[in-house]
């Protein structure tokens, strides 16, 4: 049985981003422990805090360092990553030494409204976990474009042909986490 912690890139109430994620934890085995990491509440962080870090901090690298893999789904923000994600994976890569990321595998997923699916935020997501030694599942690359066309106004995924596709990655990475 495997941890997997799954973060999204967008706060929004019905967003994309957790419709695709959700399609995703779909396909995972059912002994699957999955937690949901909040990441919106966390301030920004501050190379000043690395001494005596608030609790929130704390907390989440703490919820960083018990999960064995991570689902990342994330839109496009003019082009690069949303602050948010960025701010949780700048928290639990520090203090210098003590990132709680190191080691572990993550699926990168971007999705985006327009046909090209937020294929910049995910290579700048990848920048990122390459440089924080995750082992990075690269294929297939997870760019889900037209998200608006394949989900209802309440962000779930509907076309039946994107459900089994993200159920199919899912198991995929599933087996990866388990043989890496
Ligand atoms: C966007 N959007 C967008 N889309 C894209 O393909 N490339 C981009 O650079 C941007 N930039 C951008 C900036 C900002 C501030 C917003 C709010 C939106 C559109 C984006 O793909 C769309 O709003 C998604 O639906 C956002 O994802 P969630 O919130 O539905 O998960």
């Amino acid at each position: 049985m495997a941890k997997y912690g799954v973060l999204i890139g967008s706060l929004r109430e019905h967003s994309f981003s957790a419709g695709v994620a959700h399609g995703l934890v779909k396909g995972l085995p059912a002994d699957a422990e999955v937690t949901y990491l909040e990441i919106g509440n966390l301030p920004f962080y501050n190379q000043d805090f690395d001494a005596d870090s608030p609790a929130s901090f704390t907390e989440f690298r703490a919820q960083v360092a018990a999960q064995d893999a991570f689902i990342m789904v994330t839109p496009e923000y003019n082009r690069g990553l949303p602050a948010v994600l960025k701010n949780a994976l700048d928290i639990a890569s520090r203090p210098w030494g003590e990132s709680v990321w190191d080691g572990k595998a993550v699926l990168p997923v971007s999705q985006s409204i327009s046909g090209i699916g937020g294929a910049l935020a995910n290579h700048t997501l990848r920048q990122t976990i390459e440089f924080l030694n995750m082992k990075i599942m690269t294929q297939p690359e997870m760019y889900i474009g037209n998200t608006a066309s394949l989900s209802d106004d309440e962000g779930n995924i509907t076309n039946e042909d994107t459900k089994k596709f993200l159920a199919g990655v899912a198991s995929q990475f599933d087996t990866f986490v388990k043989n890496n």
